[in-house]
């Protein structure tokens, strides 16, 4: 059967002295814009524009790369393992509408566009985001991974059910192939109602543990041949681990905590702390702390690549669009009020306080960006009103139903009540997310960059650097996104997804994109 790849337009060639492309680099001086704004003593703004010279090297060869997913039995994990095999063999299958065919919708990378420039007559030229730079084509990831439910991907697709039956029973054969390595269980972490599905774990302590999933990594890149593993937790929400002064404070308390089973360490601390060791990036789909000080800590000596926290799929994707536009349109939320119900297995474990808690948290910051940026319509320190409600009803499944309530302050005193209903199969809405975090986080290992402070002198450092341990440029596909440390955090979607798309432009020498449309101002 043919193959199904996400379209691509022709490969992109920059024509610039400043893009120098060799067989396996591409190499580029960027110059980056920035405003350097002081205030004065009697509070009035001086603003000067200034330039950094950035240069860029990205490998341009991808080479064979692995997705070891924490959690692959669950709904998230046997449907993207199951959606990228229908579309790398092209199983088409038949609905009550006629046949579908596979396709990778929602993931940014692979099915959307990106404005590369115009044409001389001044039309634009939109090509797949995926298509800027070199990026692992998903048709070749290599999946792998553990759940502490041993039940091979094909039965596990059948439990999660999310796709229909006549594409689930063509994939069945190809699915039942995999099966989860043991994993990392203390019930302590995940809510106790999961405790039936957990067949498959891993019995000693702490650090055997650790070894064990170090093993696991290691054994899976030489068995597949892999250039890189990268780890994502798509596994149950934690409750969150405290932060113990001398526990997992740094990353030498943390390494000291797991030599000696603390009760504090989390599974999914461990899975961070085992892939920073072998220089595998991790990612944090779920809520909880797992990137405690001690991890990034650690992530920073290894120069290692963590990334997190929290798919950030529907209503939360909705709130960080809708607020950014009522804020930025001058419109001033006061109150959203945000109910939630599913009946996957998901659902399930967050019907528990501790683990709901976990999901509250990283659910309520997403609009701090943007009020804290609006000085008129919020006094320093006021914020809307904000409420998070989840409730599991096991006969909805894994269609997750939401329902918001915005209510905001319009002209003169006025009020303005917009309510949505939400209603979305959850894991086809976060599995696409895996991709293009993975696809990023490889991208992001790919590159290095020098830079000098003044823009005037060339850059005289030899040396070139990765980028930050802390994968800030994924926060476009995360809740509560994680920054490196005094970095602001960003959550308004569109600030998110330039930020990508410039960035990757940089990466290919070209300035960054506006909508300024200069070329269509004069008659
Ligand atoms: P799920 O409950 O179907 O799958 C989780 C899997 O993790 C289960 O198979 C379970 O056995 C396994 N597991 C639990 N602890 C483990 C451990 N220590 N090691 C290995 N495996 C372990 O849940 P689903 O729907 O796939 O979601 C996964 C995670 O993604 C959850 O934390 C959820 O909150 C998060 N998430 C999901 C979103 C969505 O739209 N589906 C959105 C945002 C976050």
């Amino acid at each position: 059967t043919a193959t199904s790849a996400p379209a691509s337009s022709a490969p992109i060639k920059v024509n610039s002295q400043n893009v120098r492309y060799s067989e396996s680099t591409i190499e580029t001086d960027y110059f980056y814009d920035k405003t350097i704004v002081s205030v004065d003593a009697s509070g009035s703004y001086s603003a000067k524009p200034a330039k950094v010279h950035y240069q860029f090297k990205t490998q341009s060869n991808v080479g064979k790369v692995g997705l070891m997913l924490v959690g692959w039995g669950g709904n998230n994990g046997s449907t993207i393992t199951a959606s990228v095999l229908a579309n790398k063999h092209h199983i088409t299958w038949n609905t009550r509408k006629g046949v579908q065919e596979p396709n990778y919708y929602g993931s940014v990378m692979l099915a959307s566009t990106v404005k590369l420039g115009v044409t001389e007559n001044g039309e634009n030229v939109n090509v797949p985001f995926h298509d800027l730079v070199p990026m692992v084509n998903p048709n070749d990831i290599v999946f792998g991974g553990w759940d502490i439910s041993s039940m091979k991907l094909g039965d596990a697709m059948t439990r999660a059910q999310v796709f229909p039956y006549d594409l689930q029973r063509q994939l069945y054969d190809l699915m039942q192939e995999h099966k989860p390595l043991p994993s990392i269980y203390y019930p302590d972490f995940i809510a106790a109602n999961q405790k039936d599905r957990a067949d498959n774990v891993l019995s000693g302590t702490k650090q055997e543990h650790l070894e064990q999933i170090r093993k696991d990594i290691r054994n899976f890149k030489a068995t597949n041949s892999l250039d890189k593993v990268i780890v994502l937790w798509t596994a149950n929400t934690e409750r969150y681990a405290d932060i113990i002064e001398g526990v997992n404070d740094n990353a030498d308390n943390l390494l000291k905590s797991i030599s000696e089973s603390h009760d504090e360490v989390s599974p999914s601390t461990i899975f961070a702390v085992a892939s920073i060791l072998e220089g595998s990036p991790f990612i944090n789909g779920s809520p909880q702390n797992t990137l405690v000080p001690g991890v990034i800590d650690l992530a920073e000596k290894h120069r290692s690549f963590v990334a997190g926290d929290d798919f950030k799929t529907g209503q939360t994707k909705i709130k960080s669009v809708l607020t950014e536009f009522l804020v930025n349109a001058g419109i001033k939320p006061i109150a959203i009020t945000s109910y939630n119900h599913l009946g996957n297995n998901d659902g399930y474990n967050l019907s528990a306080p501790a683990q709901f808690r976990s999901k509250e948290i990283s659910k309520s910051n997403v609009v701090d960006d943007m009020v804290g940026a609006n000085q008129i319509l919020y006094k320093k320190g006021e914020h809307p009103d904000h409420t998070v409600v989840i409730k599991y009803v096991p006969s909805v499944g894994d269609s997750k139903r939401a329902i918001d309530e915005y209510v905001s302050e319009i002209f003169m005193g006025g009020l303005n009540t917009i309510s949505i209903y939400n209603t979305c199969e959850d894991s086809l809405l976060a599995s696409p997310l895996i991709l293009d975090l993975f696809l990023l986080a490889d991208l992001m290992s790919r590159v290095q960059f020098r830079t000098s402070s003044d823009s005037s002198k060339p850059i005289t450092e030899e040396k070139w650097e990765p980028f930050h341990s802390v994968l800030s440029i994924l926060s476009y596909m995360l809740k509560a996104p994680v920054v490196p440390p005094n970095a602001p955090v960003v959550n308004a979607l569109a600030k998110q997804r330039a930020a990508m798309e410039n960035i990757l432009r940089a990466f290919i020498g070209l300035p960054p994109n506006n909508d300024m449309m200069l070329e269509h101002c004069a008659y």
